[in-house]
């Protein structure tokens, strides 16, 4: 008899009040690496510098993205979709700075029901390290209803840890992030159980870069690309066409 799929733990992480305590403990050491990666997603995005627009975070946690954007154009004004109440309390507190330019609204990226708060026609969709928590056929479907959700014209980008089916190349990222990161490998060997159900959860559904390049191509995003790479991690993007 086939061994049954293991659980979806997702939700069991996230709406954790411990799980997110540790989480938002230890963000700043990784928000520090990933400083050009945010700004890189900020300069990608089509707007002159005092332009007033809005745009949408998906699973924006404490707002990380949201930040750079907020920080690049001093007139854009973010909507935050979340679905962990501890994730939004932690994003409402770290972003205070920002009052009157950000809310957040409840969506659960695992179903479609977007909320009436997110317009229609928003010129502007990004999402960050939460992508890789949907199994594949909602990836798809979630990048067909951003398309939707875009005005004529609006881009998506989303920033993404990948993974390789090839084990040569596994092995490659491994090698070198290790060298990048020497605790790496000891924190790899010596996962507490609680550490090792994280890390099962964030590669549970984790996919390779092409077929997501794909699922934008189906949603019929134009201008797709991968435009920044890093080991396994990549900032990939595309434009709702504009209307002919
Ligand atoms: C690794 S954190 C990344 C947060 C933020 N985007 C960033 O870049 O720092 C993953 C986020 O995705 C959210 N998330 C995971 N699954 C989700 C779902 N099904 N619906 C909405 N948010 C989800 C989590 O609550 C968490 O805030």
């Amino acid at each position: 008899m086939p061994s049954p799929e293991p659980a979806d733990t997702n939700e069991d992480v996230w709406k954790s009040d411990h799980m997110v305590a540790q989480w938002v403990a230890t963000a700043d050491e990784r928000e520090r690496r990933r400083e050009e990666h945010r700004r890189l997603m900020a300069d990608l995005l089509p707007f002159e510098h005092d332009e007033a627009f809005t745009f949408v975070d998906l699973g924006a946690g404490t707002g990380a993205a949201t930040k750079a954007v907020l920080d690049r154009f001093p007139r854009a004004q973010a909507i935050l979709a979340e679905y962990s109440p501890q994730m939004t309390a932690e994003g409402t507190r770290a972003l205070s700075g920002y009052r009157g330019r950000f809310t957040y609204v409840e969506l659960d990226l695992a179903c479609g029901d977007w909320p009436a708060e997110v317009p229609a026609g928003v010129p502007a969709v990004i999402s960050s390290l939460c992508v890789h928590h949907l199994p594949d056929e909602r990836k798809k479907e979630l990048f067909a209803e951003i398309w939707h959700h875009l005005a004529p014209g609006g881009w998506y980008f989303n920033y993404d840890a990948v993974r390789s089916d090839d084990p040569l190349v596994e092995a490659t990222w491994l090698r070198a992030g290790d060298r990048q990161d020497p605790e790496a490998a000891a924190a790899r060997q010596h996962r507490t159980a609680e550490e090792q159900r994280r890390y099962e959860n964030h590669v549970r559904y984790m996919a390779p870069l092409a077929p997501q390049l794909d699922f934008l191509r189906a949603a019929g995003f134009e201008g797709i690309d991968v435009y920044w790479k890093q080991l396994d991690y990549v900032l990939y993007g595309g434009r709702r066409p504009p209307a002919a």
